[in-house]
């Protein structure tokens, strides 16, 4: 375990003030710091740092914690990882025994296996058995070097061409299939994930290997393959060629569908294009995105998944705030087949010709009315009020006001109007989702995308809500005052904690406590989850929690020693009964 001098040591040099901020743009109000959450989409800021408690907390989607929680989020780090990072910030050396920690030490060697095979792969382009991937690669018009760029390969058409190679390579099975680059067949043997595909290597932004995409080279399988989720790889927070885009001179990023879009518009000269990997976009793509640049070009495929996605694309990424272009592609199917149809040249003009994203939505209305028509002018005026009314700038509306009148020679007053009552009708429907999102608990589920275990915790909290409120009270009171650890101690244990959650958070305290030490964010954020730490942080820097006197305190003791007993005549589980007989005996 980690010392708690040590904690208390990267605590000091890690003001959460100043380690956030390289995320967040703080703002000071009062003795706290708000910003936007970089934890779900709003506009308005609800993501407050106390540094008093040296704690934040979004009152939008509940994240919260210390600055280990913080770093642990924001960079999809577990506990260790994230002490690390904090220590090499700071300037300090990790302890010795941290280096033992196993799941750090199979995230390393993960990422070892898959440069290992990325280099296997990249090989086999001129190797015996591998003709057929180089003169696919070729063969799409691409140059030795964008091959090399991109750590291009091929997985032969053999069954554990792969698999053999890395246990030669001293790789055990165990790892390889934590890898999720083979899986076990039938008869127990393992067999590679790729075969006859050629591969594209995924990347992150410090340049490791994390997964691998492979395209089928005949009819066997999907067309495109990609990683299952691993340790080291989440689909949904990757971005291809990101690790080339982020350093590029270009303005913005352009967004492509496909590998192949993304690697020839590179060999184009064009090298801040980046693709998602095999899914759709997702909130936190658009939002890791959002933080490397200040505008997108979305170009994807011109048919009708294309566009349908381009739409989606556009609603993302209209949460971040940033810029949205579309860039749209006349006579090919996609980037890749324009660039060989047009040239490089063509395409550049194409980037720099695209239209924002209102215009692309406005187009996209226009298309399904008929202008020739009074009924077509009239219900491309309603469903367009509709649209426009959702443009914040006054004078950006007006814009577009102006050149919808023109192309329905409707005058502009009788536009105007038509989206006055658009946006009067809007505010009364978002004046009623607020009202109905201030519902205890309904606060949580705005926008937030909740893991299974937070979903748990919120069951179990609503089925026992008087008891978790008490939990609450009692638990903020002793955080606030240590000294009354003893008369809380005597009078209740841990174990008669009623919910998982708050057990674990009074676990902690207790643990402290008893030891002599004091309570404090960094220090619990050792022994504790990060949905934990999130409620713990609520708990300490809510409104709710300032002033609980003693005698309340006791109360929330004596209601959750009640709710117990009352417990006791219902049904219990084996677990249940144990943590009963437990907790009587520790009480004796
Ligand atoms: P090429 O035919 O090689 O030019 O492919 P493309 O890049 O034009 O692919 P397409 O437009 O069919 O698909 C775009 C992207 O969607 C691909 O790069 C993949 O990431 C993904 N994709 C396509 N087909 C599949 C599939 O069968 N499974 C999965 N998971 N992803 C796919
Ligand atoms: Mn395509």
């Amino acid at each position: 375990m980690i010392s708690d001098d040590f904690i208390q040591e990267l605590k000091y040099r890690n003001d959460i003030e100043s380690v956030v901020s390289s995320y967040v743009a703080l703002k000071r109000s009062g003795r706290t710091h708000s910003g936007v959450c970089p934890f779900h989409s709003e506009k308005t800021p609800s993501f407050h740092v106390y540094p008093e408690t040296q704690s934040f907390y979004c009152f939008g989607c509940g994240a919260g914690g210390d600055v280990v929680t913080f770093i642990r989020k924001i960079e999809n780090l577990d506990y260790l990882e994230a002490l690390r990072l904090l220590a090499q910030r700071a300037g300090m050396a990790m302890p010795e025994d941290v280096r033992d920690d196993p799941t750090a030490r199979l995230k390393t060697r993960i990422l070892e296996l898959n440069r290992c095979l990325a280099r296997h792969y990249h090989q086999n382009l001129t190797a015996p058995g591998g003709e057929a991937g180089l003169a696919y690669l070729r063969g799409r018009g691409l140059s030795d070097k964008t091959i090399r760029r991109f750590g291009l390969g091929y997985a032969k058409n053999e069954w554990d061409d792969g698999t053999r190679f890395l246990r030669a390579q001293g790789f055990g099975e165990d790892e390889i299939l934590a890898a999720a680059v083979a899986s076990r067949g039938k008869k127990g043997g393992l067999y590679d994930q790729m075969r006859h595909r050629v591969i594209f290597p995924i990347i992150d932004l410090r340049g490791n290997v994390i997964g691998f995409g492979g395209r089928a080279l005949d009819d066997h399988g999907p067309k495109y393959l990609n990683s299952s989720d691993t340790p080291v790889f989440k689909k949904s927070r990757n971005l291809f060629a990101m690790n080339f885009a982020k350093g590029s001179k270009e303005k913005g990023l352009v967004l492509a569908e496909g590998y192949m879009d993304v690697i020839s518009i590179h060999q184009a000269g064009i090298d801040n294009a980046i693709a998602t990997l095999g899914t759709s976009l997702t909130a936190e793509q658009s939002r890791l995105i959002a933080q490397y640049t200040d505008e997108v070009k979305i170009c994807y495929d011109s048919d009708g998944a294309g566009q349908k996605a381009t739409r989606r694309a556009i609603e993302l990424f209209d949460q971040t705030g940033i810029k949205i272009k579309v860039v749209g592609i006349p006579d090919a199917k996609d980037p890749d087949e324009y660039i060989k149809r047009f040239g490089a040249q063509r395409f550049r003009l194409l980037l720099e010709g695209s239209s924002n994203s209102t215009e692309f939505e406005m187009a996209r209305i226009k298309s399904n009315y008929d202008l020739e028509t009074d009924e077509g002018k009239a219900g491309y005026l309603k469903e367009l009020a509709g649209f426009l009314a959702g443009i914040r700038s006054p004078v950006e509306r007006d814009v577009y006001i102006s050149r919808a009148a023109r192309e329905t020679g409707v005058s502009k007053d009788r536009v105007d109007a038509q989206v006055a009552y658009s946006i009067a009708q809007k505010r009364r429907t978002s004046q009623k989702k607020e009202a109905n999102a201030l519902r205890p608990f309904a606060e949580e589920s705005l926008g937030a995308e909740k893991s299974p275990e937070a979903r748990k915790i919120e069951l179990e909290r609503r089925q026992n809500l008087r008891a978790a409120v008490a939990e609450d009270r009692l638990l903020t009171y002793l955080f606030k005052n240590p000294d009354g650890f003893e008369w809380i101690a005597d009078k209740i244990t841990p174990e008669q904690f009623v919910t998982g959650q708050n057990r674990r958070i009074a676990q902690a305290f207790y643990e402290r406590l008893g030891g002599g030490l004091g309570l404090d964010m960094t220090a619990l954020s050792a022994a504790l989850a990060v949905e934990d730490m999130a409620h713990l942080s609520r708990l300490v820097n809510g409104a709710a929690g300032l002033n609980i006197t003693r005698q309340e305190a006791e109360d929330c003791a004596n209601a959750l020693l009640q709710a117990g007993e009352r417990q006791v005549d219902g049904e219990m589980s084996p677990e249940e009964i144990a943590r009963r007989i437990q907790a009587k005996a520790r009480r004796k």
